[in-house]
C-alpha cells in the first residue's frame, strides 16, 4: 500500500502542474511583421471538451486572455487572432495575423479547468522586414535614399541618409560603410509601406 502512495503522489504532481506533459507547445515561434504565424499546442487524452485559451503576458497569474475556444472545434476569432481546437488529434492552433512588432511577447497556451488551469509558455517574436542594397567604392559619402514608386523621377523619398558617418543609423536606414551596404527596415505603416 505504502509503495502505491509514493508512486501516485509524484505522478499526480507531474500531471497537474502548469506546464506539465498534459499540454505541450513550441517554446518559441517567430513571424515577419505584417505576415502571420501559427502556434500549435497539443494536449493529453481526456481534455478534448475543455475550453482552450491563448493568454498574453509573462506572468501566469496576470496574463490577459486573447482568445478562448467554446469547448468545441468551432474556430473563435477576435481581431487579428484566432483559435481552433482539433479534438481528433488533440491539438489546438492559434493564428496571429497582420503581425505588428509590438505583438512580440510571452504568451501561454492553456486549458481551462476547475482549480489552476493548465498552461505552457510560448515566446513570440516578430521580425521587421528588411532589404539590403550595396554600393560600389567611392560612393561612401553620397546621400543614399529609399524611395517609393515605380517611376524613379517621381517617387516619394521615405528616408535618406548622408552616409558620412561610420555605421550611421537613422530610424529605418542603417548604413554600414565598411560593407558598403544599406539596410532598410520597412516597418513604418504610417508611410504606407
Ligand atoms: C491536427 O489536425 C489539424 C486539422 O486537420 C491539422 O491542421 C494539424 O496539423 C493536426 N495536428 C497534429 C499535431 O497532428
Ligand atoms: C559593418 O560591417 C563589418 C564588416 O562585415 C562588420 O564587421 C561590422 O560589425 C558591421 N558594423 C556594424 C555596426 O554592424
Amino acid at each position: 500500500m505504502g509503495g502505491r502512495t509514493t508512486w501516485l503522489l509524484p505522478a499526480l504532481l507531474l500531471l497537474f502542474h502548469p506546464g506539465s506533459a498534459a499540454i505541450t507547445g513550441p517554446k518559441a515561434v517567430s513571424g515577419l511583421e505584417r505576415d502571420s504565424l501559427t502556434v500549435q499546442c497539443q494536449y493529453g487524452p481526456g481534455w478534448e471538451l475543455y475550453v482552450k485559451w491563448w493568454c498574453r503576458g509573462a506572468d501566469w497569474d496576470s496574463c490577459k486572455f486573447v482568445v478562448k475556444t467554446t469547448g468545441s472545434e468551432q474556430e473563435v476569432k477576435k481581431d487579428r487572432v484566432s483559435i481552433k481546437d482539433n479534438q481528433k488529434n488533440r491539438s489546438f492552433t492559434v493564428t496571429m495575423e497582420k503581425l505588428r512588432l509590438n505583438d512580440a511577447d510571452t504568451y501561454w497556451c492553456g486549458i481551462e479547468r476547475a482549480g489552476t488551469d493548465l498552461g505552457v509558455q510560448v515566446e513570440v517574436t516578430v521580425d521587421p522586414v528588411t532589404t539590403h542594397c550595396h554600393y560600389g567604392p567611392g560612393w561612401e559619402n553620397y546621400v543614399k535614399w529609399w524611395c517609393r514608386d515605380a517611376d524613379q523621377n517621381n517617387c516619394i523619398i521615405l528616408v535618406q541618409a548622408t552616409g558620412s558617418k561610420q555605421g550611421e543609423n537613422t530610424n529605418r536606414v542603417y548604413i554600414n560603410q565598411s560593407k558598403r551596404m544599406l539596410t532598410m527596415t520597412m516597418s513604418d505603416e504610417k508611410n504606407g509601406l
